[in-house]
């Protein structure tokens, strides 16, 4: 059984309070509890307890070499954690926390190395949600939280996500209500010179980058995953995934619209239920083109529009929400439309790359549809 307990603002300031500190003392005797932050919910469990470390591992069927990232509450505590801190760390811990970055440090040995899957490093953030940053100083130590899913499945952004992958699998699920940002923490490994961009996330490359001049982005984040070693292991799986296949679809609006339309109706002609998540420029091109009769009826269609493509931010927050929904209502093949991959939308195109097993088609502009 897994006890969800509310702790939203409209939850009153004590009741929270007694619940957080409950859930502070859980962590202390090496229990696991899922807790909100601004990006995604997360599954802590004492990152100075290996036994409870391994615990994460086997509720979300994590491969034991995909590290986790540490939680503290305030930068005062980044030295129980990193062995070293380098001046641009702090620099940015100053501009960025509380909030979506993570950077990845020389590792204390106060943490225990399953946390860190045995790497020298350790991957360190200091969340800026209020239930997350008061859980935290409850327990009065790091916590070590990866995203609250199955492993491979898309991150939660909701307390319902949660308990679909992890229910009866946990003992306590602080409902926080919606997350803000939508996509998990922007990764940047310090520890190369220059640093490197791991993972895309709720802070920009180009926020980064105004701060520290050169940031390489590791080839993973866009392209395929690397088959020689990895520097950020999370890479190499696919990840964020629907349960159906799913493409991604490249272009503009009207190039989308064409592609989609013309795949939807020889996919539904051969009894696949196809599932869209499209903007809503695409979605007002297709609309004229849906009317049109679709072999097998509506029941052949499930569509979600995202959002205006300019705003990516809206893409992020409403992505793995949307993903999930595909999935439950049985969609069997699923058609993504794309992102330019500019601010948040690099976040937002790598998760839908990954999402997508980087199967991409691309719709090319103008002429009759291939
Ligand atoms: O927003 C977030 O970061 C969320 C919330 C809960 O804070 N957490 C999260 O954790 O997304 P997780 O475990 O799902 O993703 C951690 C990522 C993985 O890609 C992992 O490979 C990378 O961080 N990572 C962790 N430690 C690392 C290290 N020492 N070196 C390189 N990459 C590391
Ligand atoms: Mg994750």
């Amino acid at each position: 059984m897994t006890r969800v307990v509310r702790v939203d603002d409209r939850v009153p300031r004590e009741e929270r309070r007694r619940a957080l500190a409950e859930a502070g003392r859980r962590l202390r005797a090496g229990e696991l509890v899922a807790f909100p932050t601004e990006t995604v919910y997360g599954l802590g469990a004492d990152a100075t307890n290996p036994a409870a470390v391994r615990r994460i591992f086997a509720a979300k069927g994590r491969p034991a070499d995909n590290p986790l990232i540490v939680h503290i509450e305030q930068v005062e505590r980044l030295r129980e954690v990193a062995a070293t801190i380098p001046g641009p760390a702090l620099e940015l811990a100053g501009l960025f926390w509380p909030g979506p970055l993570t950077l990845v440090l020389p590792r204390r040995d106060t943490i225990c190395p399953e946390v860190s899957a045995g790497l020298p490093t350790v991957a360190v953030r200091c969340p800026e949600h209020p239930v997350a940053r008061e859980l935290i100083a409850f327990a009065d130590r790091p916590v070590a939280a990866p995203s609250a899913n199955l492993s491979g499945r898309p991150s939660p952004t909701r307390a319902e996500h949660v308990l679909r992958d992890l229910g009866g699998r946990i003992p306590l699920l602080l409902d926080g209500g919606p997350c803000r940002v939508g996509v998990e923490s922007t990764v940047l490994d310090l520890t190369s010179r220059p640093p490197v961009l791991l993972r895309p996330g709720g802070v920009t490359l180009e926020e980064l980058r105004s701060v520290l001049g050169r940031v390489d982005l590791d080839p993973g984040v866009l392209g395929e995953p690397h088959s020689g070693p990895v520097r950020s292991p999370g890479m190499k799986y696919r990840h964020y995934a629907p349960a159906a296949p799913a493409w991604l679809v490249e272009g503009t609006p009207p190039a989308v619209a064409r592609k989609v339309f013309q795949l939807v109706k020889e996919w539904a002609g051969a009894g696949e239920r196809v599932g869209l998540l499209i903007s809503e420029e695409t979605a007002q091109q297709l609309g004229e083109l849906l009317s049109a009769d679709l072999p097998g009826g509506g029941g052949t269609l499930q569509v979600e529009v995202v959002g205006p493509r300019d705003h990516p931010e809206e893409y992020a927050r409403r992505l793995f929400a949307l993903l999930r929904r595909l999935d439950e209502a049985g969609a069997s093949r699923i058609l993504m439309e794309g992102v330019p991959p500019v601010g948040m939308g690099l976040a937002v195109a790598n998760r839908l790359r990954r999402a997508a097993g980087h199967q991409v088609i691309k719709a090319e502009p103008g002429g009759a549809p291939e």
